[in-house]
């Protein structure tokens, strides 16, 4: 059994006085959350709050992007080692915003998913095809590409550890979220991609859906076979919303 993992993708959001509320209601509420693992993922000028204020309690933290070099000059950059100085578990790579907003290819996504995975955080890569290639019927080729391009440069089996966000870019922010058999359908694609290479990586990889979950729709999404989780953007950002969609993932 795949443990679900439930994680907030709070993007450029929040102050140092909304996260501590939003915090404080996450804290609060964490307990009626059964089994499914829970991370939020901060800007990383907050990550130091994160990081005192979720340090030794049942919600982990991350970041949403990483550098690909260690240290030195990359003005702007932070570095794996940076994100676990402040205890962070996880790190997004390739959500749809980095790639289309700022140029980031499937090559240099499957860099940084490498970086941040020998590094010892668990990346999350997302995935995903916009509307144009959903429409041209190219979904599965695009995330196959997406993934292959990591498999090819970290091998199969170090997905095992990670997480894949399979979100849907029309789907993202837009309230136009994928019907749980069009999320169903896409997942159990990329778990036959990735089993007909190693079946027992297949079998152990989560993969979340994302893109427009919330608490509304959670349960349903959360009930697929192979949905074993969430990348919450919009609705990670209000305690009551996020915890109800951790709830009905266990
Ligand atoms: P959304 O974002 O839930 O606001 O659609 C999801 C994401 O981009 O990870």
């Amino acid at each position: 059994m795949r443990k679900p993992i439930i994680a907030g993708n709070w993007k450029m959001n929040g102050s140092r006085s909304s996260i501590k509320e939003l915090l404080h209601g996450l804290k609060a509420g964490i307990g009626e959350v059964k089994s499914a693992e829970v991370a939020v993922c901060a800007p990383s000028i907050y990550l130091a709050d994160v990081s005192e204020q979720l340090t030794g309690t049942a919600i982990g933290f991350g970041g949403q992007n990483l550098s690909t070099a260690a240290k030195g000059a990359f003005t702007g950059e932070i570095s794996a080692d940076m994100l676990l100085d402040f205890k962070c578990e996880y790190v997004i790579v390739g959500h749809s915003e980095r790639r289309s907003l700022y140029g980031e290819t499937d090559q240099l996504v499957a860099e940084k998913f490498e970086v941040a995975r020998k590094a010892g955080l668990k990346p999350i890569l997302c995935i995903g095809e916009t509307l144009e290639e959903r429409e041209s019927g190219i979904t599965n080729d695009v995330c196959s590409r997406q993934l292959n391009a990591v498999i090819e440069h970290s091998g199969i089996a170090a997905l095992a550890d990670g997480v894949i966000a399979y979100e849907p870019v029309w789907a993202i922010g837009t309230g136009k979220t994928a019907t749980p058999e069009q999320a169903q359908e896409t997942h159990a694609a990329i778990r036959k991609l990735l089993s007909d290479k190693d079946a027992s990586v297949a079998e152990k990889v989560r993969i979340q859906y994302g893109g427009s979950m919330n608490a509304a729709n959670a349960a349903e999404l959360l009930a697929m076979a192979d949905i074993d989780g969430g990348l919450i953007g919009g609705a990670s950002l209000v305690a009551k919303d996020f915890l109800t969609i951790c709830k009905a993932a266990g």
